[in-house]
């Protein structure tokens, strides 16, 4: 996508720096800085700090850093160690950890002088796969807003609610959620996108910076306007992302996903997921019991960071000093309040013999991937 005029993938490997460049996401909205990664200490802190975020982008960016670990050191020992460190960044999301398996598997099973090499191409063909994945998405999700714009008055617009930034920038280009909303939009369907803010971090307002510059037009709404505006006939579709969906089609993703889910079950408005195909892990069933919510820092709550008056950024607090706090980051929303998980192979129904269906080389009777 394009960042004033030029187009961007949220990460890209510099042949003449021999070195992973990202947007670093912590300044967006408000600026837009590019970061070098060099070490595998910068890589685990791009992800824990959310220099990178959204759960294909880590996956992307995780493969990276076991390029770079692989050209430091192509041993077993060492390849098992980065393995580790990067693992341990971020708990919830699970492309970080389909990442490093894939990368661990295809290296471990070549000679040590050819690992270097074979590592850096396989996270090229990670991060261009996740594209093609997200366009696929995008171009199954335009049909059914297009559906929907067929059964609306002619230019009145498809009105789609969004929780979190599942867009390019949470991926490495298209975003999931936001795929088929390039795509109606670029297609001259009449759309308006429902912005959650998504605290506590606001990932909102990297959505509403995307959207906006695209030319989507869009409102920022509070995390608690959703319902009323459900109720109100002023949401057509729901469509979030998802760090984790179960084999039974359980969808982990931002905390306060799940309320959406339950306002829009309660209004009959339709509650999609866009969920590529690395998101899915097939060892889990029961998303609520069984997937790790990361806690993230109190600070994330207390503080907010926007633009200065006198120009800057900087951090609030609003809370009281020593006010206890919590944060926990991801919610699970059960399968039976999705209408629907939009994959790169096509739209099916949120449970084991939906994605099995779709996916049948990738799903096993025991649910081992
Ligand atoms: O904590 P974050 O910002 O990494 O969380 C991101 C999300 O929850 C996204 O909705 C999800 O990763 C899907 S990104 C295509």
């Amino acid at each position: 996508m394009k960042v004033d005029g030029t187009p961007y993938r949220s990460l890209w490997w510099d042949k003449t720096q021999g070195a992973l460049q990202i947007i670093d996401q912590r300044w967006l909205p408000h600026d837009f800085r590019i970061q070098q990664l060099d070490t595998l200490a910068e890589y685990c802190e791009a992800i824990t700090g959310m220099h990178v975020r959204g759960a294909p982008l880590i996956g992307a960016t995780a493969a990276y850093g076991m390029a770079l670990a692989a050209r430091l050191d192509p041993s077993d020992t060492a390849l098992d160690q980065a393995w580790e460190r990067l693992h341990a960044t971020r708990p919830t999301a699970i492309n970080l950890r389909w990442a490093l398996d894939r990368c661990r598997a295809a290296l471990l099973a070549l000679p040590e002088a050819a690992r270097a090499d074979a590592a850096l191409q396989l996270a090229h063909d990670i991060a261009d796969e996740d594209v093609e994945i997200n366009r696929s998405i995008g171009l199954h999700g335009f049909e059914i807003i297009k559906e929907i714009a067929s059964r609306k008055p002619a230019g009145e617009p498809v009105r789609l609610l969004t929780h979190c930034n599942a867009g390019w920038i949470a991926t490495v280009d298209w975003g999931t959620a936001t795929s088929p909303m390039y795509h109606a939009h670029d297609a001259g369907i009449p759309i308006h996108v429902w912005v959650d803010e998504t605290r506590p971090r606001n990932q909102g307002a990297l959505t509403a910076w995307e959207l906006g510059s695209h030319g989507i037009p869009h409102s920022y709404i509070t995390d608690n306007a959703g319902g009323h505006l459900m109720q109100h006939g002023e949401v057509d579709m729901v469509i979030v992302g998802t760090d984790r969906t179960t084999r039974s089609g359980d969808v982990c993703n931002k905390i306060g996903t799940y309320l959406k889910a339950l306002a829009a079950k309660d209004n009959g408005v339709p509650f999609y997921v866009a969920l590529p195909s690395p998101t899915i892990d097939w060892t889990v069933s029961d998303g609520v019991a069984e997937i790790p919510i990361e806690e993230r820092a109190v600070q994330e709550v207390s503080h907010v960071q926007g633009t200065l008056p006198e120009g800057g950024i900087g951090t609030v607090q609003v809370t009281p000093k020593g006010c206890p706090v919590g944060n926990p980051a991801f919610d699970v929303t059960p399968s039976r309040l999705v209408t629907g998980l939009i994959t790169e192979r096509g739209v099916c129904e949120a449970s084991e013999a939906g994605l099995a269906a779709l996916f049948p080389d990738l799903a096993s009777p025991t649910g081992a991937a």
